[in-house]
């Protein structure tokens, strides 16, 4: 349903209006019943007409784009990408107030020194993006890093398992921010929902890119 063909939007897990006032109803409504529904609909579109793929859970579709013709290579990197990012945005954020557990806190501060350094790096290159895409923290080869993605490129493609996103496409918050997205990445850090997250890191540990 959600991590296969045909694929479907995964319902918030709290009301559009319970992240404010750091991200705004209007933009939580446009973001997860618009734009990723959209992806969803073209993904869909993709695999009905092209049932070959429709075998392949989310996961599997997002590493096998680049393996693919080059037209549909495209169509499904942007659009299996979409989907695939904007549930983890949305499953990683939450009205409730969460932060890093002693486990996941001890893993932070061996690979970056401290919390403080995390977000600061995290932040250095959603800032830095230029356009749009995705400032991640991933785990690779046993290590926690920061990388930064374009458009709706996957780490899955480069090897490295996605923990966090933060999306910093304009649609992500230029209602309620405009151009300023070191405000949005802020209070953006507010809302991440830690528990989740770690569940991902054990979830990685476990796993082979
Ligand atoms: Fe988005």
């Amino acid at each position: 349903m959600y991590d296969f063909y045909p694929f479907s939007v995964v319902p918030l897990q709290y009301p559009y209006n319970a992240l404010e006032p750091y991200i705004d109803e209007k933009t939580m409504f446009y973001h997860h019943n618009k734009h990723y529904q959209a992806y969803v609909d073209k993904l869909n579109k993709i695999l009905e007409d092209n049932p070959v793929l429709q075998r392949y859970d989310l996961e599997s579709l997002v590493v096998k784009a680049n393996s693919l013709p080059q037209s549909l290579a495209t169509e499904i990197r942007n659009n299996a990408g979409g989907v695939y990012n904007h549930k983890l945005y949305f499953s990683t954020m939450t009205p409730n107030k969460t932060q890093p557990s002693d486990f996941l806190l001890k893993k932070i501060n061996s690979d970056f020194g401290s919390f403080e350094n995390l977000k600061n790096k995290l932040k250095d290159n959603a800032l830095a993006q230029f356009g749009s895409g995705y400032a991640w923290l991933v785990y690779t080869n046993g290590c926690l890093r920061i990388i930064r993605t374009a458009n709706q490129d996957v780490p899955l493609l480069t090897l490295n398992y996605p923990l966090l996103p933060v999306d910093i496409w304009e649609h992500a918050y230029y209602l309620k921010y405009q151009n300023r997205r070191n405000e949005y990445f802020e209070n953006w850090f507010k809302i991440i929902n830690w528990d989740e997250v770690e569940e991902r890191y054990i979830l990685a540990m476990n796993k082979r890119c």
